[in-house]
């Protein structure tokens, strides 16, 4: 026993010695940079220093407004003067060998370029839009997603991505809610810190991690009336509870950097916000990564009101804090002369241009300049097998049953007549969404491709009615059809001959994303149509929905049996869809948006505040509602299906009374009831009852994503501190109140398992 003994504490000590050094080998690591950035920064010129503040879109791919001065010559110039610091959308190692290549040996510093790409769901192997990946809920399978899109975009000389896009959204209408992580700050929070660290790896110096970017700071997802770039202007209360914490949690997970938006927030754009930018982030959050714009926001001020011109704008957006000038031609134009007219300070310049140098440090770019420039590891790595295998595993994960009524599903593997229906049924390139730069068109496996590999059954496959008419470039705007009906007998006619029908409509990935707001969320052109008249012939319809947002399909919901939520799915689609619709991947995605039942009921969201007059308490018509359609939505948030049935009891807590310091212990114990192994998203949450600000009617704390065999049961605990039972007060300050709480678990947000303690 004493030998054991020890032992045990020689290891301690060999360990306690080694976490000591390497700990110890970090903080040298981080002096050593700062010095070498003084170093540096002690020897560059005032333009240099700009230059380092300026960053340019490449020669080939545009994801914004082409601007005047943006031609490849005057690029080309700046590049060897030292006057540009990093580039965007170029990839390919041939290319940001070139490039870097001229920063690195042509200038008089030869200081390295960071290289920015959109790696939004992946690079060229496409993992499901990131509202998509949301559903599943699961943090793990997230930040794998996250890590195998680094290890593409870095093998292809990426070093930097412009992900995650973490801003909180109530309204389905802005087409870039399939870019986020929905409507709760809770999951948005944990997904956040998932993506950064999938991102990021555990250390920024490896040749497969990439810096992540937290955006859009803040505030974006508010956009009025879900229309694209509008003005946002929206509480201290709600910004603080609802729209920073994920950011937050970024900046915590270790992000590097920050991008701004083209939001204003309550009356001062983002890239000129001096509240945001320097009190929050870099003030009070104390982060020491730099701060990127949006594609030329900087020049928007002008067209916001805000500066009378460039000038104006630049001097505006460096003392707000954005440190890097995206495609603007502001900095690099007019930040020299307002430092010279010493109306901009140098210290300005020196704290931005070192917050860059920091990231380039880290990233171990002085080392190694062509570290991400390996022709070998791009051939290999880009699009590889378990890069697939990954992508189709997140894909499975992300699937929502929302309807399942005459067990349609899973389908029988053998003697059925299947017919396949709809637009995006043979589709494979809508499935890639809008966020493809890297990937070629028409890759994505379709689910007509996917089903054909079960062979038991015979597959009849009809279109239906055409959907999406137009070349399919990047920037192209969806046109629906309206009128064609050519293709709607067939479908009839394959419908009438099937024992089930799997219908698959939707938007196309091109009807969500930046620049795609909708004020119409249901099924686009003829598709409802045809919905119709195939259930009029043959009832046993699986519908499989597409879409990169919630949509408003009511009808579907009350006569459709079955009904998935599909989103765009990525590069493995049509085998993800396949695999689940046959059982060989039971669901377990949950919403994380509430499907509204119509577009005047948004925004519409599971945590709102009770109101004054939030029930009919006296039977009249004086309460918070509409007098055409319930309150409640189509389908709330968390809420999802599986192939089997889970059934909550015993909801415990350990005592009716805490202490404001303790940690509160939930305890729930939950059955698999059903015919099939399956896997549920156990969601806690809270209701503070009385606060001194009007508090949420519930606020998800807590989930966990469980794996059930048929008949087991299992106990699940939760904790509860103080993280999870506080809230902002409307100075933004984090306050935790003594009082009653509610405690409800289940899954969804619906849930009704209840219990309730005291804080004192
Ligand atoms: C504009 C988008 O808002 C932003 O998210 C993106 O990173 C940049 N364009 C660069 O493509």
């Amino acid at each position: 026993m004493k030998t054991i003994k020890k032992i045990i504490s020689v290891c301690f000590i060999i360990l306690f010695f080694s976490t000591c050094s390497k700990e110890q080998k970090q903080e040298n690591k981080i002096d050593s940079y700062e010095n070498k950035i003084d170093n540096l920064i002690a020897k560059m010129t005032l333009q240099e220093k700009v230059g380092q503040m300026n960053l340019y879109n490449g020669f080939w791919d545009a994801t914004g407004p082409v601007p005047e001065d943006g031609n490849a010559k005057t690029k080309y110039e700046h590049l060897r003067k030292g006057w540009v610091g990093a580039m965007l959308n170029v990839r390919g190692v041939d290319k940001t060998r070139s490039l870097q290549k001229i920063a690195v040996e042509e200038t008089r510093l030869g200081i390295p370029l960071l290289f920015g790409f959109d790696v939004i769901h992946g690079f060229k192997t496409l993992s499901p839009i990131p509202i998509a990946e949301s559903a599943s809920w699961d943090l793990e399978a997230i930040k794998k997603s996250a890590r195998v899109g680094a290890t593409e975009a870095a093998a292809a000389g990426i070093n930097w991505t412009f992900a995650p896009m973490i801003d909180i959204s109530r309204d389905p209408r802005w087409g870039r809610v399939m870019e986020g992580g929905g409507e709760d700050p809770y999951l948005g929070s944990k997904i956040a810190e998932a993506r950064v660290k999938g991102f990021q790896g555990d250390n920024l110096a490896d040749v497969n991690t990439i810096a992540a970017c937290a955006k859009h700071f803040a505030g974006y997802g508010f956009s009025e009336a879900g229309k694209e770039y509008n003005t946002v202007d929206i509480s201290t209360n709600t910004l603080y509870n609802t729209v920073l914490p994920p950011f937050k949690a970024a900046k915590e997970a270790g992000v590097r950097t920050f991008m701004n938006g083209f939001n204003d927030l309550n009356g001062i754009p983002a890239s000129t916000n001096n509240f945001l930018q320097r009190d929050i982030l870099k003030g009070e959050w104390e982060f020491d990564g730099f701060v990127v714009s949006d594609w030329a926001s900087i020049n928007e001020a002008i067209f916001w009101g805000q500066a009378k011109d460039k000038k104006e704008a630049a001097y505006l957006a460096s003392t707000a804090g954005s440190d890097m000038d995206m495609e603007g031609y502001v900095y690099v134009n007019e930040l020299v002369k307002l430092v010279n007219e010493k109306k901009v300070d140098i210290t300005t310049i020196n704290d931005a241009v070192r917050r860059i140098l920091r990231v380039k440090f880290e990233l171990g770019l002085f080392e190694d300049p062509y570290k991400y420039c390996d022709e070998e590891r791009e051939k290999n790595e880009i699009g590889n097998k378990a890069h697939q295998e990954a992508v189709l595993d997140m894909a499975k994960k992300s699937v929502v049953l929302l309807k399942n009524e005459k067990q349609l599903l899973p389908l029988k593997k053998e003697g059925q007549k299947i017919a396949l229906i709809g637009p995006l049924a043979d589709d494979d390139n809508s499935p890639l969404g809008s966020w493809r730069l890297a990937s070629d068109d028409h890759t994505a496996i379709s689910i007509l491709e996917g089903m054909k590999a079960y062979k038991g059954n015979t597959l009849k496959y009809e279109k239906g009615v055409d959907f999406y008419i137009g070349k399919t470039a990047f920037v192209d705007e969806v046109k629906v059809n309206t009128t064609n009906k050519e293709g709607m007998k067939q479908a009839i006619q394959a419908a009438k001959n099937a024992d089930v029908v799997v219908m698959v409509l939707g938007e196309h990935g091109f009807q969500s994303g930046e620049g795609r707001s909708r004020t119409n969320l249901d099924l686009p052109g003829l598709q409802q149509e045809l919905l119709e008249a195939v259930y009029k012939v043959n009832p046993n319809i699986v519908l499989v929905l597409k879409a990169g947002r919630p949509l408003t399909i009511n009808w579907a919901k009350e006569n459709i049996p079955t009904i998935l939520m599909g989103w765009q799915l990525g590069t493995q689609t049509g085998n993800a869809i396949a695999q689940v619709l046959y059982g060989d991947y039971n669901p377990s995605g949950k919403l994380p948006m509430t499907f509204p039942r119509n577009v005047g009921q948004i925004p519409i969201y599971y945590n709102y505040k009770s109101t004054g007059r939030g029930s009919n308490r006296e039977n009249n018509v004086f309460w918070s509602h509409y007098s055409d359609v319930e309150n409640t939505p189509l389908y709330p948030f968390g809420y999802g299906l599986s192939y089997t049935k889970f059934e909550y009891k015993n909801l415990q807590l350990e005592k009716a009374t805490y202490s404001l310091n303790e940690t509160i212990k939930v305890s729930v114990d939950i059955t698999n009831t059903g015919n099939y192994d399956g896997k549920e998203v156990i969601q806690l949450y809270i209701r503070d009852k009385v606060g001194s600000t009007t508090r949420p009617v519930k606020e998800l704390k807590g989930f966990k994503l469980v794996p059930l065999k048929k008949s087991e049961t299992k106990t699940i605990t939760f904790q509860l501190a103080k993280a999870e039972l506080g809230f902002y007060n409307n100075q933004g300050k984090f306050i935790i109140e003594e009082g009653d709480f509610e405690i409800f678990v289940g899954g969804d947000s619906n849930a009704n398992l209840k219990s309730n303690f005291e804080l004192k």
